[in-house]
C-alpha cells in the first residue's frame, strides 16, 4: 500500500507516523528533529522539563527539522501543565499532543492561539468529546501502548468502534512494530499511526544504552502492567523496580515538590523515569509498549532509517 499524507488541521505529514512523545527525556529535541526532517511528525516529551529547557528541546528539534512537523506531548496530570503549554505556543510549536488525562481548557488555548491540539484517548466517549471541543485529530490507543494506560481494549476494536463516530482524523496508537501493522490500522479507517517502542531503538532516543539494552533483551514474559501513582495503569518491562512496585515496597518519594496533580505518593513515578532514562534501570520504570519482544531486529539505528524501514514494509504489505 502506498503511504498517504497525514493532514492535520493546517499540517500535512508527508509519512503518516507520529513518533510519540516519551517521557521523561526520553524523547527530545534530536529524536523528534530526526522523525520530523523524515517526512513523519517529531514529539518531544515535555512532561517533567523545565520551561527553559522545553524551548532549548524545540530550538534543536527545528534546526534538526528541515521545515518538518514538531510537537509536544504534555501529560495533563502535570502541575506545570499549563506553563508548558504557554512555553511551547511561545516558541511557535506546530501542534500539541496530550496524553494520560484530558483538559477541556488546552481545546480553548488551541484555538485562540491556532495550535491544532491531538489529545490521545481510549473510548468512544472522548474522542467525540474531543470533536465537539474543537480537536483538530485525535490520538486512540489501545492497550498494548507503552506508559501510561486508559483502557484494556485492543487498538483494533477501539479504531473500528470509533471510526463512524467522528470525521477527525484518527492516529492509532499501541503496538504497530511493523509496515504490516502501519497497513493493518489505515485499513480499519484510521489516517495515521502514532508510534514510540521502536522508536527507543533508535540513536537519537536520549534513553541511556541500559534502557535499550532492556528492549534488546526483552522476551514476551517481560512486559507487564504497573500501577503508577498517577491512578493509571502502566505498560513496562520487567526488573526490581517494577517487582518493588507489585509488591508494594516501592519507596516512598523523598524530597516530594508535588509535581502532579493527582499522585497518591505510593512511590515517585518522575524520579523512578528519571532514573531508568539516565541508565539506572533497576532503580527505575522502564515504560514499553506490549510488542517489543516481536520486533525482529533491534539493533539501534538512525530514526530516519526506522522509518524508511517501515515505508518499505508498508508499501510491501496489504
Ligand atoms: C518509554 C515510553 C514512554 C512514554 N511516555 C509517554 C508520555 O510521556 N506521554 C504520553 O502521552 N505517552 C507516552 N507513551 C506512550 C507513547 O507515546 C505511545 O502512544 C505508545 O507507546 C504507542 O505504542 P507503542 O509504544 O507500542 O508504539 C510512552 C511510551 C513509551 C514506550
Amino acid at each position: 500500500m502506498k503511504l498517504p499524507e497525514l493532514k492535520i488541521a493546517n499540517l500535512t505529514a508527508r509519512i503518516p507516523i507520529i513518533q510519540g512523545g516519551m517521557a521523561i527525556r526520553l524523547s527530545t529535541g534530536r529524536l523528534a528533529g530526526a522523525v520530523a526532517a523524515a517526512g513523519g511528525i517529531g514529539l518531544i516529551a515535555a512532561s517533567g522539563m523545565e520551561f527553559e529547557e522545553l524551548a532549548r528541546e524545540i530550538k534543536i528539534a527545528r534546526d534538526l527539522a528541515n521545515g518538518g512537523i514538531v510537537g509536544i506531548n504534555i501529560m495533563f496530570v502535570a502541575r506545570e501543565f499549563l506553563g508548558i503549554v504557554n512555553t511551547a505556543i511561545k516558541e511557535k510549536i506546530d501542534l500539541i499532543v496530550s496524553g494520560a488525562g484530558f483538559s477541556r481548557d488546552l481545546f480553548k488555548i488551541g484555538l485562540e492561539y491556532g495550535v491544532p491540539v491531538v489529545p490521545i484517548v481510549s473510548s468512544a466517549k472522548l474522542a467525540k468529546l474531543s470533536e465537539k471541543l474543537g480537536a483538530a485529530a485525535i490520538v486512540i490507543e489501545g492497550k498494548e501502548a507503552g506508559g501510561h494506560l486508559g483502557t484494556d481494549r485492543p487498538i483494533k476494536d477501539l479504531v473500528i468502534e470509533i471510526r463512524p463516530l467522528v470525521k477527525l482524523p484518527i492516529i492509532a496508537a499501541g503496538g504497530i512494530i511493523d509496515g504490516q501493522g502501519i497497513v493493518d490500522m489505515l485499513k480499519l479507517g484510521a489516517n495515521g499511526v502514532q508510534i514510540a517502542t521502536k522508536f527507543v531503538l533508535s540513536e537519537e532516543c536520549n534513553a541511556a544504552l541500559e534502557f535499550k539494552k532492556m528492549y534488546q533483551n526483552a522476551k514476551e514474559g517481560d512486559i507487564r502492567l504497573i500501577t503508577s501513582p498517577v491512578g493509571l495503569p502502566g505498560r513496562a518491562l520487567k526488573n526490581p523496580f517494577s517487582d518493588k512496585i507489585l509488591n508494594k515496597t516501592a519507596p516512598k518519594p523523598v524530597g516530594c515538590d508535588f509535581c502532579l496533580k493527582h499522585c497518591s505518593l505510593e512511590y515517585c513515578i518522575i524520579q523512578a523515569l528519571i532514573n531508568s532514562q539516565r541508565g539506572d534501570v533497576d532503580h527505575g520504570v522502564v515504560f514499553s509498549g506490549e510488542n517489543v519482544a516481536k520486533i525482529k531486529d533491534r539493533s539501534i539505528k538512525p530514526a530516519a532509517k526506522i522509518i524508511e524501514e517501515l515505508v518499505k514494509e508498508a508499501e510491501g504489505a496489504n
